[in-house]
């Protein structure tokens, strides 16, 4: 397990997700899902869904939570980006955080767990899509020096209005 600080005074530790985190995963996605335009869909999770959503994660060690007071307070994941085998040396990242710890440093911990395993684990790029005003988001991702690669306008739509989507990019290798 590895300790990271962060801001708020009780330590917070990252580690490397187990199939039991998956309802804990589940609530913190589906409030997403429900509250939010992150994850662009209103269907939420189903726990049969969940279950094997982790276990190709797990599968390929790039799930990691953090927890906080003995709780998970936030996930983070990387998966392949496209399908196509000539994309195999790129993948996409998701980062959440539960809503009542944001701001605490806890989407930065895990971001850098994150990235370390994708190197680790020999990747070359990693991408960010992000909701285009998405400002914590994309404020995050460049604090970690993804650097912008384009705005796609009106890709996508919830709650009744079109979504941009914003291409971030990190170097890996
Ligand atoms: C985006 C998210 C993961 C950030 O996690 P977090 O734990 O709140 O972030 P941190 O406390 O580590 O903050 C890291 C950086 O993010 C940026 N940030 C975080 N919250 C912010 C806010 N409300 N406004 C602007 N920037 C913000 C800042 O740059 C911050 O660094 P700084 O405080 O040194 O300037 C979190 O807000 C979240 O889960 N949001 C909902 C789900 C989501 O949008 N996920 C990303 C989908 S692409």
């Amino acid at each position: 397990m590895t300790a990271i600080y962060a801001r708020n005074p009780a330590a917070v530790s990252v580690r490397p997700a187990r199939p039991d985190d998956v309802e804990a995963i589940r609530a913190i996605r589906n409030h997403a899902i429900e509250h939010s335009t992150a994850l662009w869909t209103r269907t939420p999770q189903t726990a049969a869904q969940g279950v094997a959503w982790l276990a190709a994660h797990l599968e390929r060690g790039s799930a990691f939570v953090a927890e906080a007071g003995g709780e998970v307070a936030g996930f983070a994941v990387y998966g392949p980006w496209r399908e196509l085998d000539g994309y195999r040396h790129t993948v996409e990242n998701s980062v959440y955080v539960r809503e009542d710890r944001h701001g605490l440093g806890i989407g930065s911990a895990l971001l850098t767990a994150l990235i370390a395993a994708a190197r680790e684990a020999g990747h070359h790029v990693m991408i960010a899509g992000i909701e285009a005003g998405n400002t914590p988001s994309i404020r995050l991702h460049e604090r970690f020096g993804f650097q912008h690669a384009g705005t796609l306008p009106e890709v996508g739509t919830k709650f009744g209005r079109w979504l941009d989507l914003t291409l971030m990019r990190l170097p890996l290798s």
